[in-house]
């Protein structure tokens, strides 16, 4: 049998570490259900001990997802280990995960515990997780940064205590390929019970490097578990991509001989998905995920294609789920053909209530729009979870707004605050400035707009507009999403979600910062 490259995806838990990029309850179960439709084989669903709010997100995952390995994150501490457990009850399979950082600099400056203590700890950690499941990856922290003889020696002692996954961060990007993959290969030649585990690598794209990075290390130093998150989400430059280093491996099979479990028709749904709950958009050029990636614009290399595919592609765009926009729905579908479309998407709704009411919204686009597009219906799921909800602070009612050349525009927003309707009206440099200012006139929020950005979700001139827009307040930051046929009013909904997300002040521990 081939040997097996297992993927790790950890976008539910350093991805949403990334700035604006936290998630709530239900999108991380769509996310997970999406993840186990693609086959990944672990699954790291948040860091149980930073909030109520992730614990019970872990909880309803490690109940839903039956076919991956859920994990959670935890300090090298048994109240962190123990919430982990207690959150991962249900899962049919999963995986404790506790970490502590190892370099010289991080000991000293943000544990300020000596290397002795920091051995000691790690090893009373893996102890205590063994209380609780026989599957425990323990990681150090900044590991390519730190001592190896030191490094050395707190691997075996976590081994012995019966660590089964060793993972070896670059916390900070800073690795060469060479560089990385020699110290994953001697750390496993030093370790005397090195056999014992299964070595991983889990890299930060600070200076790009984090896909070859972890390629070489799987190639050269023998580690056989990529840590990565979709499109690369994370904090700073991100992390590994999973779609790059899943395709690469795949493509490149005669170089890296390796087999995974993943279902690559799945990526693009995936990709599509993870960026629309987030808000971070995916660059046009970047591999096998952007809107460019299998588009030929160059007459010769149209030409080429035309002839014989495997003239400019290494890929098929249908293997990793690009499908031509298909047009799935239209006004005339009824409920049940909603429904099931819904169930191909791996979109369970809870109650009846629910499917009628994403039902009623989609029969509103249908009215507006002739073709509906999965990206249509995705939008208007994440619309209901991004703040069109009952519940919020406030609701998105009604725009008007009116642009004339050489004119400062106008803008009307109805929208609800705790349930009342109120009206917002200002003038503004354009007709989204001026959109942003009327709901900011009856606001007053005191946040800081940090990011706006405008995608078509398909193609044409028909399509919907998402907007993301990233408000920062008082050291926090939040993305708000918003969808609609008028980009405008797009604007408004993504910023009235945005200030709810800001609204909702949630409190949580970044695993790493403390
Ligand atoms: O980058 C890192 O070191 C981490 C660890 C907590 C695994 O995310
Ligand atoms: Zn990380």
């Amino acid at each position: 049998m081939a040997d097996r490259l297992i993927i790790f995806d950890t976008t539910l838990r350093d991805g949403e570490q990334s700035p604006g990029a936290s998630m709530r309850r239900e999108e991380k179960i769509r996310i997970a259900r999406q993840l186990e439709r693609m086959k990944v084989d672990v699954i790291e669903a948040g860091f149980a001990a930073s909030s109520n709010g992730d614990f019970d997100a872990i909880q309803a995952i490690a109940l839903q997802i039956k076919d991956s390995v859920i994990c959670s994150l935890a300090r090298a501490n048994e109240r962190d280990i123990a919430r982990a457990a207690e959150a991962l009850k249900p899962a049919g399979q999963f995986r404790i995960h506790t970490f502590i950082a190892t370099s010289a600099l991080h000991m000293e400056k943000k544990l300020r515990m000596t290397p002795q203590q920091v051995h000691e700890q790690a090893r009373l950690a893996v102890r205590f997780a063994r209380r609780f499941t026989n599957d425990i990856e323990f990681s150090s922290e900044d590991g390519s940064r730190s001592d190896i003889d030191f490094l050395c020696r707190i691997l075996e002692v976590v081994i012995a205590e019966g660590a089964t996954t060793i993972n070896i961060p670059d916390t900070v990007g800073y690795s060469v390929p060479d560089g990385y993959a020699a110290l994953i290969r001697k750390i496993r030649e030093r370790v005397p019970n090195s056999d014992k585990a299964m070595f991983s690598v889990h890299c930060h794209n600070d200076l790009g490097m984090a896909v070859a990075n972890s390629l070489a290390a799987v190639k050269l130093g023998g580690a056989r578990q990529i840590e990565c998150t979709v499109n690369g989400l994370g904090e700073r430059a991100g992390n590994t991509s999973l779609e790059e280093v899943v395709m690469a491996v795949k493509t490149r099979r005669d170089y890296f001989g390796l087999e995974m479990s993943i279902d690559t028709t799945q990526i693009v749904p995936t990709s599509k998905l993870v960026s629309q709950t987030t808000g971070f958009v995916v660059q046009p050029n970047k591999a096998v995920v952007g809107a460019n990636a299998f588009a030929h614009a160059s007459g010769i290399h149209q030409d080429g294609v035309l002839k014989a595919r495997d003239t400019y592609e290494i890929m098929r765009a249908e293997d990793v789920g690009w499908s031509a926009n298909k047009i799935v729905l239209g006004k005339l579908s009824g409920r049940s053909a909603f429904k099931q479309r819904l169930q191909e998407l791996s979109v369970a709704l809870d109650s009846e209530a629910e499917i009628n009411n994403a039902f009623e919204r989609f029969k509103e686009l249908a009215d507006r729009k002739a073709e509906i597009f999965d990206e249509d219906i995705l939008s208007i799921l994440s619309q209901e979870e991004h703040g069109v909800l009952d519940h919020e602070t406030y609701r998105f009612i009604s725009l008007s707004q009116h642009s004339e050349t050489g004119k400062r525009p106008p803008a009307k927003v109805v929208f609800a605050i705790d349930g009342s309707e109120t009206v917002g009206e200002a003038h503004g440099n354009g007709p989204v400035d001026a959109t942003l200012h009327a709901i900011e006139s009856r606001v007053n929020s005191g946040a800081e707009l940090i990011l706006y950005s405008v995608n078509a979700i398909t193609t044409g001139t028909q399509a919907q507009g998402e907007v993301t827009v990233r408000l920062s307040k008082a050291g926090r930051i939040v993305n708000g999403v918003g969808t609609d046929l008028d980009i405008v009013a797009a604007s408004a909904k993504a910023y009235i979600a945005a200030l709810n997300k800001l609204r909702s002040n949630v409190e949580r521990l970044n695993p790493q910062c403390s």
